[in-house]
């Protein structure tokens, strides 16, 4: 989970606690009321308000939530460090421990309180802070024990979600004293190395909707220049920094079947097995979220309409790998998913992981690559060196990056992707009613598309006489684009597009076979400028051959995560006189 997507929760989680933390006994007094003022702050902002009350009274709820929290340590300490470090600014951190009124600790004393029987400590920027009643209410769980009698920093450089105002100033409620200065400067000098540092690099024109982990997309306009997506402008969504692989030690392990373990190297699966090459469009299920957030405050990175790409995947095919496996007609009885897992790990060791229908994966027709190339190229590290699972026509959180691991079975991936989120829900459920076990989830996409060219709130010279609008449109689970529509007079009326599979003045790709259509098709529509008009609504919607058509609005379709937008685009243009 993200910052942004995490950050409704986390506050709901602390607007709970903090509340119960009123209500304690004498002991906690001291701590209770400052965080019960800071609840009651906290709590009347306007969309907690609802969710907070809703949810102190849904404890299965909370389980919910709080289980879906997988981001580490601290998740929810927060703001009024940020008072400290605006305090400390001034002061400066080694000479606070000096002035300050509370004790001095030294490192030793720190690393004794490991347990909650001797307390959970931790330091952080030259503070020491007892959490040991936070530890419960921590919304990432026991997760925060790893930092116990330690340093935080390199904990929060991992997940960023901590860098926030909030979780310092919770944070600062626990605090008990100061590091003493010999032990700030010692961290000082063993500063906690940046998890990102390694990290590739990326094309400056991307727009980045956070930094690290690295999660960005192309402008649109540049998104639809090539039928085939440079890897340099495919989106990237990436929950962890990009590990670093080492090509001769590693291995692909392939479990779950009678027959033992398969354990292949990427030379293995490069010579054991043909090769295939399969054009296929990847779509984030948050693509669009942004227009969804307009409507009304979903949780998520709000991307544009460019969290899609359309690339040349090649490698070997999951089937023909799981059948060399021991994958049979005994295994058939009774397996029913296959599991992903990446080896991109959060600091206790669990991988990103999802799962997909055997049917899917088993099936000659389904094209599951076990990809080691893009576009003709090794896989980019930001996109799965060396090893990534391309799953056609199948939500992107499927197309497990960095695949370590491929485990068959008869339960669903028990990963929080696959129970916890990317699922749809109704537009009247919020945080307060989710129940991630009432849906499924998601696998197939809907139909989509979007207008890449002009830009929302571009300006258009009267003299140019015509006007051509560009897009993409694309339908999940192998289902082929037939037709685009376009309105320049917000949904009056309405011209065809032209669609193409190919680049201009190339030759087109062959059509695909009837339900393998993975790839996105793009379109263009050159009409006159409507006279008089002084700005256009210009709209696009597609529809596929089994006739699914995009939805009109999106609050029919909104929902509490911001998933699954696929409503009719529009984009807004103001016409220019000479
Ligand atoms: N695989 C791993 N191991 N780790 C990840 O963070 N992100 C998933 C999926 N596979 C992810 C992953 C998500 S949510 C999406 S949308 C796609 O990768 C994005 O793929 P891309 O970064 O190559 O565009």
């Amino acid at each position: 989970m993200f910052p942004q997507e995490i950050d409704a929760m986390l506050l709901l989680r602390r607007c709970h606690s903090l509340t119960r933390l009123g209500s304690l006994g004498p002991q906690r007094c001291k701590a209770a009321s400052p965080l019960a003022s800071l609840a009651a702050r906290l709590c009347s902002s306007r969309r907690e308000d609802q969710r907070s009350s809703q949810h102190v009274n849904n404890s299965a709820s909370w389980k919910t939530v709080v289980a879906g929290l997988l981001t580490g340590t601290g998740a929810v300490l927060a703001y009024t460090l940020h008072h400290q470090k605006v305090e400390r600014a001034d002061a400066g951190l080694p000479s606070e421990a000096k002035s300050s009124p509370l004790p001095v600790f030294n490192y030793d004393e720190v690393t004794k309180h490991r347990s909650l029987e001797d307390g959970i400590w931790v330091t952080y920027k030259g503070g020491v802070y007892d959490i040991t009643e936070f530890v419960a209410m921590h919304p990432g769980g026991n997760k925060i024990l790893l930092a116990a009698g330690g340093a935080l920093e390199p904990f929060w450089a991992l997940y960023a979600v901590h860098d926030q105002e909030y979780v310092l100033e919770i944070l600062s409620q626990y605090k008990v004293g100061e590091l003493s200065v010999e032990d700030q400067k010692k961290q000082e000098n063993t500063k906690a190395s940046d998890p990102y540092a390694s990290d590739p690099e990326r094309h400056p024109v991307l727009r980045v909707n956070c930094k690290k982990p690295f999660n960005a997309e192309p402008p649109s306009e540049i998104l639809t220049e090539s039928y085939i997506t440079p890897h340099v402008f495919f989106f990237k969504r990436n929950r962890l920094p990009v590990p670093q692989v080492d090509t001769a030690s590693y291995r692909l392990q392939v479990e779950g079947l009678s027959g033992g373990e398969l354990s292949l190297s990427l030379e293995d699966l490069k010579t054991q097995f043909p090769k295939h090459t399969v054009t296929a469009a990847m779509q984030c299920a948050g693509n669009r979220r942004s227009d969804m957030n307009n409507i009304k405050e979903v949780q998520g990175l709000n991307w544009g309409v460019s969290a899609i790409g359309n690339a040349k995947w090649g490698g070997a095919r999951l089937r023909d790998v799981l059948l060399a496996a021991g994958f049979g007609p005994e295994v058939a009885k009774w397996a029913r998913h296959v599991h992903f897992e990446g080896l991109d790990k959060d600091v206790t060791g669990t991988a990103y992981g999802t799962s997909i229908p055997i049917s899917k994966a088993i099936s000659e027709e389904g094209d599951v690559l076990l990809a080691y190339e893009m576009n003709g190229e090794d896989l980019p590290p930001d996109h799965g060196f060396p090893l990534r699972v391309v799953v056609p026509g199948v939500v992107g959180a499927r197309n497990v990056k960095w695949l370590g691991r491929i485990v068959i079975s008869a339960e669903e991936s028990a990963s929080h992707c696959q129970q916890h989120d990317y699922k749809g829900f109704s537009p009247g459920t919020d945080w307060s009613k989710v129940d991630p076990k009432s849906a499924p989830a998601i696998q197939e996409l809907p139909i989509q598309s979007a207008i890449t060219v002009p830009a929302d709130g571009a300006v258009i010279d009267r003299s140019e006489v015509t006007l051509t609008v560009k897009g993409y449109a694309w339908s999940g689970g192998g289902r082929e684009v037939v037709r685009v529509d376009v309105s320049l007079d917000g949904g009056n009326t309405w011209q065809v597009a032209q669609l193409r599979n190919g680049d201009e003045g190339e030759t087109a790709e062959p059509s695909p076979p009837p339900g393998r259509a993975w790839a996105w098709k793009l379109w263009e529509l050159t009409a006159p400028l409507p006279p008089q008009a002084e700005e256009l609504e210009i709209i696009c919607k597609a529809v596929d051959n089994s006739y699914n058509v995009q939805p009109d609005t999106i609050l029919p379709i909104w929902n509490l995560r911001g998933l699954l937008n696929n409503a009719w685009h529009r984009v807004k243009v103001r016409v220019r006189e000479d």
